[in-house]
């Protein structure tokens, strides 16, 4: 049976009613395309009785904060920025190991979202949570793969009750649910960002200055693999970004010996995130991504391309 976007909308705005009632609900909106669907139902459902807020980690995509915020008005959803770059980074300081790294994010976030719902009064908090997030996080026989932040990193003595409304869905039903509910091209077809946002793409300790590094690259691939596709020389990838290693490698700069980060690029097709394979891009693109990296990110002297299928790597490198 094909999948009902209209039926589904109608009835999780109901079901959504009906689980929250008249209490006050705060939720999370990151400007994925799941939780902006999230974020539009709920605001449905609900009405004046939710906050929808997006916390700036220090850990999220160029210029984030802004193309957010416009498109939320844009589908009439009201957004409060809250600025926590601080707070997340000195939780983070000096922390190594993936699964730690994920589990402070995701209690951080839940702290952050804990005040903001105090001072709201929400006793509900709305996540834009899909299957194959908890899924991976493992449940029942499954093994945990990673804990994706918005399940796994939750802290078990967490003060506000959950809503999930798109826990069912898999990445293309959501995407059919934005089309339905006629988000902007923007996000609707937006690439996935995962929940613990850039930290998944730094490889290793997290400081603002790798943060800086990777929103940079991520940006530029982001940049050059769009107009690549929009000019006919590839086909759109499913997911395309830059992850920094924690490994320095020698280059040259001029006439002088170098010591420079480096940079992995990484483009996937799949259909759901649960699968996938890296794309097939040209030299030409890539050189030109190469190119651009080493010439505008000055302290990243190598650029590899990752040419790993998932399995055995998954997409993101934590
Ligand atoms: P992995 O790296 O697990 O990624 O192969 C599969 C898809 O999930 C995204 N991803 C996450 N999404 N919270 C999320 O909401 C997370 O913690 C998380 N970790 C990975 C990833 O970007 C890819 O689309």
């Amino acid at each position: 049976m094909s999948f009902d976007a209209h039926s589904f909308i109608e009835k999780s705005i109901l079901k959504i009613r009906q689980e929250i009632g008249s209490r006050k609900a705060i939720m999370a909106v990151s400007g994925g395309v799941d939780s902006s669907v999230a974020a539009v139902l709920a605001s449905r459902a609900l009405g004046g009785s939710i906050r929808c807020v997006f916390v700036d980690t220090g850990l999220m995509r160029k210029d984030e904060a802004a193309k957010v915020k416009a498109a939320m008005k844009k589908a009439k959803v009201s957004l409060a920025v809250v600025d926590a770059a601080r707070i997340f980074f000195s939780a983070l300081k000096g922390e190594e190991e993936p699964e730690s790294k994920r589990k402070i994010i995701g209690e951080k976030f839940i702290r952050v979202f804990e005040s903001e719902a105090k001072k709201w009064g929400a006793s509900y908090l709305v996540q834009g949570t899909i299957a194959p997030d908890w899924i991976e996080s493992g449940g029942g026989s499954r093994d945990r793969i990673k804990s994706h932040h918005n399940v796994g990193g939750l802290p078990e003595k967490m003060r506000m009750k959950l809503c999930e409304p798109l826990r069912d869905l898999y990445k293309h039903e959501v995407r059919i649910v934005a089309r339905a509910l006629k988000l902007p091209f923007d996000i609707a077809e937006r690439q996935p960002f995962p929940g613990p946002g850039l930290a998944v793409r730094i490889v290793g300790e997290i400081t603002p200055e790798k943060a800086a590094i990777v929103r940079e690259a991520c940006a530029i691939v982001e940049e050059e693999l769009e107009s690549a596709a929009h000019d006919g020389k590839i086909d759109m990838p499913w997911q395309y970004f830059a992850a920094l290693l924690p490994t320095k490698t020698v280059g040259v700069r001029g006439d002088e010996r170098s010591y420079q980060y480096t940079v992995v690029v990484r483009s996937v097709r799949s259909l759901d995130g649960m699968t996938a394979n890296f794309s097939h891009i040209s030299p030409e693109v890539l050189q030109k991504i190469s190119t651009r990296i080493t010439n505008e990110i000055r302290s990243v002297g190598r650029v590899l391309y990752d040419i790993t299928n998932k399995p055995p790597a998954t997409v993101e490198l934590e």
